[in-house]
């Protein structure tokens, strides 16, 4: 029985941030300073703490300043507005990032719109995803992006493929779907009021997975020859007691046999959300620097 190539999530970010830092010095070089990005977290979520820690050392790693903003849980929406309006006018700032979700008394819409276009480096802002949506020039979203980088370096042109992505969040799914698009895929978004997902599923060339619940696709839903990328990082209880481990959102064993190729939990897409942010930073950086 075959079994599927693993796709090295992990090996292929850190070539990415190996070259953004090459781009960086070449930045500095050109500019005498170097690109900055501004990080906000409000509260003490402990999932957004050690992503918002391990985006500013890979930053400070990048050759890049990384300017971090911690505010208490109880922030108001007007202070945190205020502090995004700074950061849009300090010319130092190229990228800036307000690590979700915030606490309940935040909009978070509001918060997102007030980012400038032109650093919005998550790509969330209403103008990049219009952007994106009108084949315009911005910035897109870190994670979805991450994936199309890896099924282009794993299956070259895409074009006229059929690819289903499991999720709608604007975050990955909806983004995932423009840019799948873009690569002349056609495009099947499904979620979770989609009747018969098995069959949805098994029509696909290329299945990309963000629903965020473990183990959910099943290895025999999958077309033999599929190639899976996992999005999921969930966290659940390991044999060990007392022990936890991470899996994604399909079942990786049982996906082995039938797929050509799959992404793995950790070290899949994982790793590459915080290449391509630092990959989006230096883009912001050389764009203001015209
Ligand atoms: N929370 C989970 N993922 C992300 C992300 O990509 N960007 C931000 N700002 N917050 C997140």
């Amino acid at each position: 029985m075959s079994t599927a190539a693993i796709i090295d999530g992990a090996g292929f970010a850190a070539g990415l941030r190996a070259r953004v830092a090459e781009g960086v010095a070449a930045f500095r070089e050109r500019t005498g300073r170097a690109p900055g990005l501004a990080v906000v977290l409000v509260g003490e979520d402990p999932a957004s703490q050690v992503y918002v820690r391990n985006k500013g050392r890979a930053t400070a790693e990048a050759g890049m300043v990384s300017i971090e903003h911690k505010l208490p849980a109880e922030t108001s929406q007007a202070d945190l507005l205020a502090l995004v309006r700074e950061l849009n006018a300090d010319p130092s700032v190229d990228g800036i990032l307000v690590q979700l979700p915030l606490p309940a008394q935040i909009n978070e819409n509001a918060v997102i719109a007030t980012i400038d276009p032109d650093k919005d480096v998550d790509g969330f802002n209403p103008v990049n995803v219009g952007r994106l949506a009108s084949g315009l020039h911005g910035f897109v979203p870190c994670t979805p992006l991450g994936c199309i980088m890896l099924l282009k370096d794993r299956l070259g042109d895409l074009s006229g493929l059929d690819a289903v992505v499991v999720g709608r969040s604007n975050i990955v799914g909806k983004p995932m779907a423009q840019l799948l698009l873009k690569e002349n895929c056609t495009v099947t978004i499904a979620h979770s009021r989609t009747r018969d997902l098995p069959a949805i599923v098994g029509r696909a060339d290329i299945v990309v997975a963000a629903v965020g619940r473990p183990r959910m696709i099943r290895g025999d839903w999958l077309k033999p020859g599929a190639t899976v990328i996992d999005v999921g990082i969930n966290r659940v209880p390991a044999d060990e007691p007392g022990k936890t481990r991470l899996v994604g959102d399909v079942a990786f064993d049982e996906a082995l046999p039938v797929a050509a190729a799959i992404t793995p939990v950790p070290k899949g897409v994982g790793p590459m959300t915080i290449a391509v942010l630092l990959r989006n930073t230096l883009v912001s950086a050389c764009r203001r620097e015209r």
